[in-house]
This record gives C-alpha cells, sequence and structure tokens, in this order.
C-alpha cells in the first residue's frame, strides 16, 4: 500500500546502514569512547547522520548551530558535510560531555570548523548574535526549551534556512492523547510541533526518520 510507510524491517535497516550510513570506524570509536566515558548513547541514527548531510550538501550550508551535542556524534556527522571554512557551533551543558567533544573533533580534525561552546543553550540563544546568517540550526536538547531555541534562532537564520528539531515523535508516543509526558516531555514536544506546523513564516514537515525530525524551511 502506497499511502502508508514502507516497514523497515532489520533486513532493510541493516541494508541501509551498509550501503547508505554515514557511519564509519571514527564514529563507531566515538561511540565506543563515549560509553568507557559514561555518555549515554542517545545519539542520531546513522541515517539521520547521512539525512542530515545530505540536507546540509544540497543548501549549501557553511554555518550551523546545533543546540545539545552529547559526546559530538551529530556534531562531527554535520561538519563533514560542510565547506572547510565551515563553522559548526556545538553548544552542550554538561561540561565533561563539551570537553570530550572538544577532543573528538582534534582527533578528528575538525576542530576549525567545530567550536564547541559550554553552557546552557537557554541562555546562550539570547545572547547569540553572529556576524553571519545561520544555513541550519540542529536542537536536540531539552525539550521543553524547544520553542525558545525555535523563536530566538529564526530571526539569525537566513531564507532558506532550515531549523530542524530531533525526536518530533516523541519517542513514539506524539499521537497519545493523554500522554504520560514524564520523563519524555510529550507534550511539550507536541506544542513544538503545532507551533511550527502554523508559523506562516516557515515551511515545515516531519521527517520519519530515527525518533522524528520536525524540518522547518524559513521562507
Ligand atoms: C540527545 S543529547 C544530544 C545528542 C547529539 N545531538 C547527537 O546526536 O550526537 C542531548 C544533549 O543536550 C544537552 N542539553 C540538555 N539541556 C541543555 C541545555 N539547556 N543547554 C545545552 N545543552 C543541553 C544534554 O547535556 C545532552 O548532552
Amino acid at each position: 500500500m502506497s499511502s502508508r510507510p514502507t516497514e523497515i524491517t532489520n533486513e532493510i535497516f541493516n541494508y541501509l546502514l551498509k550501503n547508505f550510513s554515514a557511519e564509519d570506524e571514527f564514529l563507531l570509536d566515538l561511540k565506543r569512547d563515549a560509553t568507557a566515558a559514561g555518555i549515554p548513547e542517545i545519539c542520531i541514527s546513522p541515517e539521520q547522520g547521512k539525512f542530515l548531510q545530505f540536507y546540509l550538501k544540497s543548501i549549501n550550508a557553511k554555518y550551523v548551530l546545533e543546540i545539545g551535542s552529547l559526546a559530538g556524534y551529530s556534531a562531527i556527522v554535520m561538519a563533514r558535510a560542510l565547506p572547510k571554512d565551515g563553522k559548526l557551533i556545538a553548544v552542550e551543558l554538561n561540561p565533561r560531555n563539551a570537553e570530550f567533544i572538544k577532543e573528538q573533533a582534534e582527533k578528528a580534525g575538525l576542530s576549525d570548523i567545530i567550536e564547541v561552546v559550554n553552557q546552557d543553550a537557554q541562555n546562550f540563544v539570547k545572547e547569540f548574535k553572529p556576524d553571519y546568517e545561520l544555513d541550519f540550526v540542529f536542537i536536540d536538547a531539552d525539550k521543553r526549551a524547544y520553542h525558545k531555541y525555535f523563536d530566538y534562532t529564526a530571526p539569525l537564520l537566513r531564507k532558506g534556512g532550515i531549523i530542524c528539531a530531533d525526536n518530533a515523535l516523541a519517542f513514539g508516543m506524539i499521537a497519545q492523547d493523554d500522554p504520560d509526558s514524564e520523563p519524555k516531555n510529550v507534550n511539550a514536544l507536541k506544542r513544538y510541533n503545532e507551533k511550527v506546523a502554523s508559523d506562516e513564516r516557515f515551511f515545515t514537515t516531519l521527517v520519519t526518520m530515527g525518533d522524528g525530525m520536525a524540518m522547518s524551511l524559513k521562507l
């Protein structure tokens, strides 16, 4: 039936990983090192990584802001899709994670592109006044603040730029009428999706990859 998505079986998932994933030995090592350092494996999936790279390349992205960087997996994946003079600002609250990301960016040869900011992103976005327009914003931090991240970064984005928010399917609970929203923040994610879908300055869709990404194109 063509009106419903094709089910991604384990076999298909492995096929996708083998043929189209952005994940290489470096990223596998990063995940192993992160686990060994006690950082949970809650990064984006390999196919999300490839998709983000595809998007960044297709819009000729140069300036990216990431909110919530954990161990640097998505930051490194995205930075790899930027030109040599590109910039990715990775905002991460946890100082241990921030230090880990710096080490990994160095190891990946991407420390000229990735700038790690160890700060609460809710404070950072209020003060952030870059002397360039952003091409892409990736929101993947505290779900209850997603709407603030959108509001503060929307004016900093160029026309044709994109704000992408992860976990738009709220861990599979987005369509529940009365979700037990703790600790998954389902209601906050619902409110975010509704907000961006109705914002006429943007053209928004929800990509059902990984746990879903709400992608808003600035018109
Ligand atoms: C899901 S993880 C990010 C995963 C990462 N984007 C990846 O795919 O590799 C969420 C991260 O957001 C960080 N975080 C949570 N609240 C934050 C805040 N207010 N400011 C900055 N970072 C925050 C957490 O410390 C955590 O590392």
